[in-house]
């Protein structure tokens, strides 16, 4: 249960200058922002706060900005996209401290709302400085908390303003540590977790807690190939991050241990998808290595004689392969909850004809099978930047059960962390 004050708990009347941090950090092309979920998820907190009549000002980060007047990385676009969903103006300010900003939220009136520039363009942000916390707090007389996609950064606008206001959270937050929580602590089992991305390094710590909590466990994506070398296989001119074997090796022993526990399954692909480019046009051809060390996939289905067990070295394997999907798929008919983080393929290549590109199919199996097209639809936890870009270029975000805002936040509550810019804020009075 999530035990923070939240703006529900809130008496506005007595405070009407709201200051609210919300993760307006969205991605930007040529002025363009090309994906608003994170703006859109902000609505219901910023919508609840101005039918209280507060003088809303928004503070926010874009990027990770090289210098105090980087252009690209101005918030000047989300204050036009939060206007037009909200169908009210919203100002906007050069500077998100000292008397720029100072008078800008001087000059709100009741139900008007300012979104300050970049708080990034200061280093003293990240660096938590007090004296530039001092300066955020002069904006408002209560602080709200609805970034849940930065409160994992001890930063001036996360952990700093939090300890000089009184800060409660935004309802964004709450659902989103709500709703995490309850699927780490108490999931409806079965719960499997199918894992993918580049890099073992950014999700080393939630393999670990699903390894000890998830019923199954499946790996996809680049750092399934840092898996399959870690297993002895020759995967030609795949990415492989040589240097994460070790940590590959120590998850493999740790799941086949548990294996040995309990009934789990740790499930590296079986096949793959190559091809010797990630071009559109590549030829592709499936690969298959059959050989898992845990016992319960040792009954799947036997490599077929129109699949190639070699892989040249120009070969990448670029998707999981239709064994390994249809079997992520059928254990998603067993599972009652799924945790997904992280596309299976370089789901970034387009299709010829489409969205659907040739190393995405894998992806779309997972996808497929959440949405209960095979019968049976598990509760959906979708999170990780790759995967919910993945989606919202499919326009299937409503479809799942919760997709989370968060990245890095996401990962670190998944793995138990405690989160700075949550622990700062007011505890909920007991009755
Ligand atoms: C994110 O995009 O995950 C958040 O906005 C945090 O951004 P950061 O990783 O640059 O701190």
């Amino acid at each position: 249960m999530f035990t923070k004050q939240t703006i529900k708990d809130w008496d506005f009347k007595k405070t009407p200058r709201v200051l609210l941090r919300a993760d307006y950090n969205v991605p930007i092309a040529a002025g363009k922002i090309t994906d608003d979920y994170r703006v859109q998820q902000s609505l219901p907190t910023v919508q609840y706060l101005l039918k209280q009549k507060a003088r809303l000002v928004i503070i926010a980060h874009l990027g990770r900005p090289s210098g105090p007047r980087d252009t690209a990385n101005s918030l000047r676009p989300v204050a036009a996209r939060l206007s037009k969903l909200l169908n009210q103006p919203v100002k906007f300010a050069d500077d998100c401290i000292g008397p720029v900003a100072e008078k800008a939220a001087n000059d709100l009136k009741p139900g008007e709302v300012l979104l300050l520039e970049n708080l990034r363009f200061h280093p003293e942000e990240e660096k938590n400085d007090e004296k530039f916390a001092e300066g955020l707090a002069r904006l408002g007389d209560v602080f709200v908390q609805d970034g849940f996609g930065v409160v994992h950064r001890a930063h001036a606008s996360t952990d700093g303003v939090a300890r000089l206001l009184p800060g409660v959270a935004g309802l964004l937050l709450e659902k989103e540590v709500d709703t995490i929580t309850k699927v780490m602590e108490q999931p409806e089992r079965p719960l499997m977790a199918i894992v993918g991305g580049a890099k073992i390094a950014d999700k080393i710590d939630i393999l670990h807690r699903f390894i000890e909590i998830a019923d199954v466990v499946a790996i996809g994506g680049a750092m399934a190939n840092t898996f399959l070398k870690a297993q002895g296989h020759d995967l030609g001119k795949s990415l492989v991050d040589i240097g994460e074997i070790p940590i590959a090796k120590d998850i493999l022993k740790k799941a086949e241990q548990e294996a040995k526990k309990r009934k789990f399954i740790f499930y590296v692909p079986q096949d793959g998808v190559v091809a010797k480019s990630i071009d559109a046009k590549a030829k592709t051809r499936i690969v298959d290595w059959s050989t898992h060390t845990i016992a319960e996939i040792e009954s799947y289905p036997k490599r077929p004689t129109a699949v190639s067990q070699d892989i040249g070295d120009d070969d990448m394997v670029l998707d999981v392969g239709p064994f390994s999907g249809s079997f992520m798929a059928g254990a998603m008919q067993l599972a009652s909850t799924v945790v997904w983080n992280g596309t299976l393929g370089v789901t970034e290549t387009n299709g010829l004809q489409g969205p659907i590109g040739p190393f995405a199919h894998g992806t779309e199996l997972v996808i497929d099978a959440l949405l209960g097209e095979f019968g049976h639809r598990p509760f959906s936890l979708v999170g990780g930047g790759d995967t919910v870009g993945y989606i919202q270029s499919r326009k299937l975000t409503d479809c799942f059960n919760h997709v989370s805002t968060g990245g890095g936040a996401s990962l670190e509550l998944m793995a138990g962390r405690t989160l700075p810019g949550v622990a700062v804020l007011k505890e909920k009075k007991h009755a």
